[in-house]
């Protein structure tokens, strides 16, 4: 038996969600760059969730049942006022997340049905849980969702109180669509361990979060807005960079374990970052990112991944930067949820094994011999 560290390129599953094949990332087959400049979010999570595009009925009901689901239950409200105003966004999602299951009475029943809906019910109040924490750590009193708009338009519009205009919805809707699945990285493994113990979807989706919590995977997307911040303008970006790479430290958002020529999402967002900068009369965030890019594919050959240019977007369209990864989930639930349904159509058990390396025949040594 010999271990593959971080199990690279070993095949785990089969799956028929999403593809990374030759570079080119599909969900359900379709090629993610037709779904950026086409595809809605909800388009999106109906997708993955039912393997097919939805019709305008489908489509509907699918946001009919979304909005009827964003609002939390009271005791969550509650709950959510406890948190220390400076707590860990994400620690305070993955709380949520698993708090959420007390307040559902079909968290344990595990029928296809439920599952679905447990589905929808999480899709629905991710983005309501956030803005809430968001608000109530400002003192301010969270929003009730709105109905009859997108999940990109409600998220902002919970966030701030005031409808977002239409460049934002569809900037943020577009990097919802980027986000939504990623075949078997570490978050959706981690709900699809969980899960095949048959374990809840919350406590699927729960591990899911724990897991894009780190800077090596979701959390990648804030510790790029830190770096910007550090550098904080064009004339120190060379510095900065090339002392990094001296120190042989790593430079957030570049680097993949599957692609190594590049991301096929990180074009959109550095064209939405460009975008968005343009109309906002200020590129600096744009500007500075283009130059450590050329600096770290120059120097190193990595490419940036997707959660580079997204640093840069969710800052010009007002976002905090520790509300970045929480974003993430709001989108990857859509993945997680559709995974962990895959898992349970055909469930095994996830048990692998460890090389073992320590050493052998030891003895056991009475306490008072020590
Ligand atoms: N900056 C500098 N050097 C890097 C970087 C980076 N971002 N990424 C990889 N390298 C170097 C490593 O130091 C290593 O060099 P060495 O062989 O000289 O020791 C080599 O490239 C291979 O790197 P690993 O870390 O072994 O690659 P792995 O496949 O295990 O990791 C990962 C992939 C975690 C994404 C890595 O590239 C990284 O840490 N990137 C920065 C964090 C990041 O952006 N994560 C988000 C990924 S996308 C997502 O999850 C949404």
């Amino acid at each position: 038996m010999t271990a593959t560290k971080g199990l690279e390129g070993i095949v785990a599953t089969t799956s028929e969600i999403s593809s990374i094949i030759d570079g080119v990332l599909t969900y359900r087959g379709i090629n993610i760059d037709e779904l950026a400049e086409h595809a809605t979010f909800e388009e999106t999570i109906y997708l993955l969730w039912h393997g097919k595009l939805p019709n305008r009925a489908e489509l509907k009901s699918l946001m009919d049942e979304l909005a009827a689901n964003a609002a939390l239950p009271d005791e969550l409200l509650t709950q959510l006022r406890t948190y220390p105003p400076g707590a860990n966004s994400m620690a305070a999602l993955r709380s949520a997340v698993s708090a959420l299951a007390l307040y559902d009475e079909e968290a344990n029943d595990m029928s296809p049905e439920a599952n679905l809906r447990k589905a929808v019910k999480l899709q629905a109040k991710l983005p309501t849980i956030v803005a809430a924490f968001a608000r109530i750590r400002e003192g301010k009193e969270p929003i009730q969702p709105k109905s009859g708009v997108s999940i990109a338009h409600n998220f902002l519009y919970m966030l701030t109180g005031k409808d977002p205009d239409e460049v934002a919805v569809k900037a943020l809707d577009k990097a919802l669509v980027l986000h939504a699945d990623h075949e078997l990285n570490a978050s959706t493994f981690a709900a699809r361990v969980t899960v095949a113990t048959l374990s809840d979807i919350y406590s699927g989706v729960t591990s899911a979060i724990g897991a894009l919590k780190g800077p090596l995977h979701g959390g990648a997307n804030e510790a790029v807005m830190i770096m910007l911040d550090e550098i904080g303008s064009i004339e120190n970006v060379e510095s900065y960079i090339m002392n990094k790479l001296a120190n042989k430290e790593k430079i957030m958002g570049f680097g993949h374990r599957v692609y190594k020529n590049g991301d096929p999402r990180a074009k959109h967002l550095q064209k939405m970052s460009r975008e968005l900068g343009e109309r906002s009369g200020n590129l600096k965030l744009y500007e500075m990112s283009v130059k450590i890019e050329e600096l770290v594919t120059g120097q190193k050959g990595l490419k940036p991944n997707v959660d580079f240019y997204s640093a840069s977007v969710y800052t010009t369209l007002g976002i905090p930067r520790d509300l970045f990864t929480p974003l993430f989930a709001i989108s990857r639930v859509s993945g997680w949820t559709a995974h962990i349904l895959e898992q349970y159509s055909d469930n095994r058990l996830i048990r692998p094994r460890a090389e073992y390396t320590g050493p052998a025949n030891v003895r056991y040594v009475p306490i008072d011999q020590r």
